[in-house]
């Protein structure tokens, strides 16, 4: 068994007008873990990652990364922890792509030296250097939100947490999403997906959590949760529903 890096215990989040976003969520997350957090919407997929970087914290019950509580320990939860937003793309304030990656370093007064090392190593990670002068609004879709990852990438978290990293993106847009979540996770990132569309990275994932209504339903390995999708509101990828088993996107 792999040591844990989020340990969530017994959490409940009630939003200020009364409605019950997170109903007594209890789980464990290695370190490594490649996992799908699936639902209809509404299920409550963002507020349980809102609570993982401290965005959010709960009315009862206590999460911790690295052992440490995370109310108490907000800064280094969300160095440890990074969120790639639900269309973040239309959140990118750089003049430049290199400007938009080394804006949270600039933030933390790093040096100028170590700065450049920094995002042009990213850069090239992630196939954007070429576009590098360039300014972010005339990038397409997928780079765009690869751009959105670099700015995570280059805080250095351990965990990266992506609301809905498909959504707007066409097919080359979604491969090249789809082939940068693979290589971090590769490289030894925990990585959790929030979508309600789980066909395209079902195969690269190593654990399902199921919500409805704020609660876990199901935890547990893509083959034998892929199953009980449909009867949570979710689409069961074509491959497994004719028997084929689960199919990767990218060969
Ligand atoms: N700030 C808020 N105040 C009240 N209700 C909220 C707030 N944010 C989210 N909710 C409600 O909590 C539920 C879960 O939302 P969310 O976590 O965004 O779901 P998902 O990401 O699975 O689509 C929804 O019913 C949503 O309307
Ligand atoms: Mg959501």
């Amino acid at each position: 068994m792999q040591e844990s890096i989020i340990d969530i215990n017994a959490i409940c989040h009630t939003f200020s007008d009364g409605y019950i976003g997170i109903k007594n969520i209890s789980v464990s997350i290695s370190k490594g873990e490649f996992i799908i957090l699936a639902g209809k919407n509404g299920s409550g997929k963002t507020t349980l990652l809102r609570h993982l970087n401290g965005l959010l914290l709960p009315d009862s019950g206590i999460i911790f990364v690295n052992g440490q509580d995370v109310s108490k320990h907000l800064i280094q939860t969300r160095k440890t922890v990074g969120m790639v937003f639900q269309d973040a793309d239309t959140q990118i304030v750089g003049d430049t792509v290199f400007d938009e990656v080394a804006f949270g370093l600039e933030n933390l007064k790093v040096k100028r030296a170590k700065i450049n090392e920094k995002v042009t190593l990213i850069l090239e990670n992630l196939n954007l250097l070429h576009l590098k002068d360039r300014s972010p609004s005339t990038l397409s879709g997928g780079e765009k939100r690869k751009l959105a990852i670099a700015g995570i990438l280059v805080m250095d978290p351990e965990v990266i947490m992506f609301d809905e990293p498909f959504s707007n993106l066409d097919y080359p847009g979604t491969l090249q999403v789809l082939s940068t979540i693979i290589k971090l996770n590769r490289s030894g990132h925990t990585i959790i997906i929030a979508t309600h569309d789980v066909e395209t990275i079902i195969c690269e994932a190593t654990r399902i959590i199921i919500m409805e209504k704020g609660l876990i339903k199901e935890d547990g390995e893509p083959d034998r949760i892929v199953k009980y999708l449909e009867s949570y509101g979710v689409k069961e990828p074509c491959s497994s529903k004719f028997g084929l088993g689960l199919q990767p996107w990218l060969t």
